[in-house]
């Protein structure tokens, strides 16, 4: 449940609207549960902490005060697949957004959604799906990032690159792009998007492992990203996979 000091609400553009808390479970969880009463597109909130804040598969997203975890309601997610190209959508507005706000910094992407600085994480992206709709989580290392030892990946902050950012300021322009992101998907498709993600995609043409879901790991070179969103990777003599859920890494140059 939401907690602490009263919540404060903002007007943005057409319609979206944006709710701070100083602590939240998960502001996942929190959009969920207002959609109940405020469905239409464009409700996000972002929180100053979260109690127990949630990563891709099933992980923890660890949210002390400084960072910034925001989740915004969008009405789509019919499919999979459409659910699959919004994930690289969101990453590109996120993208654009932080060159906006921080323009010394060079974001690059780590299949499928995670945002590099210096090969370091910056920045996580969850989706789910909440009735006909998908609730898009972000979490930006604002101040804040996690140590070797907690982390599945090594992981940088704004601060630390330094781009001293005020999290408010950050999600507005977050929503901006993002709101202007997905009206250009849903009038000109993925293609842009596709090609958009492709250009800042880490380790493109290089080796990668992708460990899967069963534990599997596929070894090979990082040659594409499919029109579905899947990453497609060339195993040599085992021919070429495509990877539709797991955790990538790069091979050591
Ligand atoms: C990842 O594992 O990389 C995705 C992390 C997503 C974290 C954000 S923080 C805001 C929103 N609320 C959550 O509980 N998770 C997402």
């Amino acid at each position: 449940m939401a907690q602490g000091s009263e919540p404060v609400y903002e007007a943005l553009l057409d319609g979206w609207r944006l709710v701070a808390l100083s602590e939240v479970d998960s502001t996942n969880e929190e959009v969920r549960r207002r959609a109940a009463v405020d469905p239409a597109e464009g409700l996000a909130v972002m929180a100053a902490v979260q109690t127990a804040g949630r990563g891709r598969r099933g992980r923890t997203w660890v949210s002390p005060p400084g960072n910034l975890y925001l989740s915004v309601r969008l009405n789509q997610g019919r499919t999979l697949a459409e659910t699959a190209q919004l994930s690289f959508v969101v990453a590109v507005a996120l993208a654009d957004a932080l060159a906006e706000a921080a323009p010394h910094v060079a974001v690059r992407f780590k299949w499928p959604n995670d945002l590099l600085i210096g090969g370091a994480k910056v920045s996580g992206i969850l989706l789910e799906t909440d009735r006909a709709a998908v609730i898009v989580g972000i979490g930006v290392n604002v101040a804040w990032a996690p140590d070797a030892t907690t982390a599945t990946y090594p992981a940088t902050s704004l601060k630390g690159e330094g781009a001293d950012l005020d999290p408010r300021d950050l999600a507005r322009g977050i929503l901006r792009h993002l709101k202007s992101c997905v009206e250009q998907w849903r009038a000109r498709g993925f293609a842009v998007f596709r090609a958009a993600w492709l250009e800042r995609a880490q380790g493109l043409g290089q080796g990668v492992v992708a460990r899967l879901q069963s534990g599997e790991e596929v070894h090979g070179i990082f040659v594409d990203l499919d029109a579905d969103g899947a990453l497609v990777v060339d195993g040599a003599d085992a021919g070429r996979r495509r990877i539709l859920a797991g955790d990538v890494f790069f091979a050591a140059s």
